[in-house]
């Protein structure tokens, strides 16, 4: 395959015509994919950045503009080119409109499509030298700083909300750079505490010694050097949050005084001897596997519990690779804007690949730090491209779609699979030449179960 061939997506419920099609575009040097439903192509989508789509407006189920939306949505740089049946221009332009790039009414020969798709392909190429961002970032993919349009996310940001409106502690978990943090800073900035202050205390950060007097504060002549009385972060954030990061890594004597905390609320300053009654909601995170820790008997498990009332996790992006698309965009448009003078710069959909085909070890922060040094290295011009992106993601081949897809929509899986059956059963029949006992052999059945599957499906009734 030419390192720079473009890789299309090609959607109609039509099994022979797709092919057909299909097949002449590989002759042009296109590497093709076919879906046969609106729902298998939004599978595709959500896995793989395709150069192009071409779509039936008119498909069962998901239609061709659903299909469409989610395709632009996405991948803002995608050429779209849709096909439409005979009298449906008025569809055509509404399609145009919403951002496909041409369209071809079928019946039509294959050289129209190619002569539309090359041409789209050639203003893409003089356009991208002058590119900018279609899509805004919506908002229901975000919650504060935090973006993400994965199933895992969208009910994660649902979490925050809810948790925001309650003072219960909350265990944040997760991997470096999987936006921790942030996910502790959005529950505040979406709770009743708002007003007051988000405190981050980072337990690994500071000396064990100095630790306790940065949590509790201390009094004048507490410890050698303690020259005045200091407020410690806990009475900093009263009536507003603590976030204590890197929990795992408290002293076993510090864990015990956390956990007064945690069931008193109340403490008293180091080398003080009153007794200071607080109202702070507390935020612990950590990258450590806590309850391993409680079973080493390294994290006392009476502080587990009461850390873990809410627990919330925080997936590694390699787990949710189809946030990624949305997060280079996200990193895109705010580092551009801070460069001087800001810039708008895309990225390529093979450098897209790349990084969809990546395993992110670092998870967000890994990619956000590779797109700024891509920024970087791309001065002057208007889109990044796999060279700007450093040795790790350059070297991953760009994998082709996975074979285990899922919509981030969710899919209709008895249709879906009556969809994957209808096809197989029509390209068996077509590899055999319509021979029905060689088809059936081939997808081992039963002649006459192949013929009445063949007809429930073609009929659209349950098989
Ligand atoms: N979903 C996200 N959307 C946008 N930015 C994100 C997201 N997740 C993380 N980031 C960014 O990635 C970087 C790391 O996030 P954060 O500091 O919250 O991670 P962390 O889980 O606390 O990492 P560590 O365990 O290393 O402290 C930050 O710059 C943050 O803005
Ligand atoms: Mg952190």
């Amino acid at each position: 395959m030419a390192e720079n061939a473009k890789h299309l997506l090609l959607v109609d419920d039509e099994a022979p015509l797709r092919e057909a099609i299909a097949e002449r575009l590989g002759d042009h040097g296109f590497v093709v994919e076919q879906a046969a439903s609106g729902e298998d192509a939004l599978a595709r989508l959500s896995e793989f950045a395709f150069d192009v789509i071409i779509t039936d407006l008119r498909l069962p189920g998901v239609d061709g503009r659903a299909v469409l939306d989610a395709a632009l949505e996405r991948y803002p740089d995608i050429i779209a080119i849709i096909i439409t049946g005979f009298g449906t221009v008025k569809d055509a332009v509404n399609a145009i409109k919403q951002g496909a790039a041409d369209f071809v009414t079928k019946p039509f020969q294959f050289d129209a499509l190619l002569h539309v798709l090359n041409s789209a392909l050639e203003q893409r190429r003089l356009r991208s030298e002058n590119a900018y961002l279609r899509s805004q970032l919506e908002d229901r993919y975000r919650i504060d700083g935090l973006v993400g349009r994965s199933v895992v996310m969208r009910n994660l940001f649902q979490l925050l909300e809810t948790v925001a409106a309650t003072s219960s502690t909350i265990l944040i978990t997760g991997e470096t750079g999987t936006g921790k943090e942030l996910a502790a800073r959005a529950i505040h900035h979406n709770s009743p505490r708002r007003a007051n202050r988000f405190v981050a205390l980072n337990c690994s950060a500071i000396p064990e010694t100095l630790l306790e007097a940065e949590l509790f504060g201390h009094v004048r002549g507490a410890f050698t050097g303690a020259v005045g009385t200091r407020q410690g972060k806990l009475e900093q954030a009263h009536k507003g949050t603590l976030f204590l990061d890197e929990v795992a890594t408290m002293s076993p004597a510090l864990q015990a005084k956390l956990l007064r905390v945690l069931q008193e609320r109340e403490f008293e300053r180091v080398g003080d001897s009153h007794t200071v009654k607080i109202d702070v909601r507390i935020i612990a995170a950590t990258h450590a596997d806590l309850s391993r820790m409680v079973a080493d008997g390294t994290f006392r498990e009476d502080l587990y519990y009461r850390l873990n009332v809410i627990p919330v996790q925080l997936p590694p992006l390699r787990e949710r690779r189809e946030d990624i698309p949305l997060l280079v965009q996200h990193f895109l448009q705010r580092l551009g804007a801070e460069q001087v003078p800001p810039r708008t710069v895309t990225m390529s959909q093979e450098a897209l690949r790349r990084m969809m085909a990546y395993s992110w070890p670092g998870n967000v922060r890994q990619l956000e730090n590779i797109v700024e040094r891509a920024l970087a290295f791309s001065h002057g011009r208007s889109q990044i491209d796999v060279g700007d992106l450093g040795h790790e993601i350059e070297n991953v081949p760009a994998a082709g779609a996975d074979s285990t897809l899922f919509p981030d929509e969710g899919l209709d899986l008895e249709r879906y699979i009556e969809g994957v059956e209808l096809t197989l059963i029509k390209r068996s029949l077509e590899r055999t030449q319509g021979n029905k006992v060689q088809a059936a052999r081939l997808l081992n059945l039963k002649r006459t179960t192949l013929i009445e599957k063949l007809k429930r499906l073609e009929r659209g009734q349950p098989v």
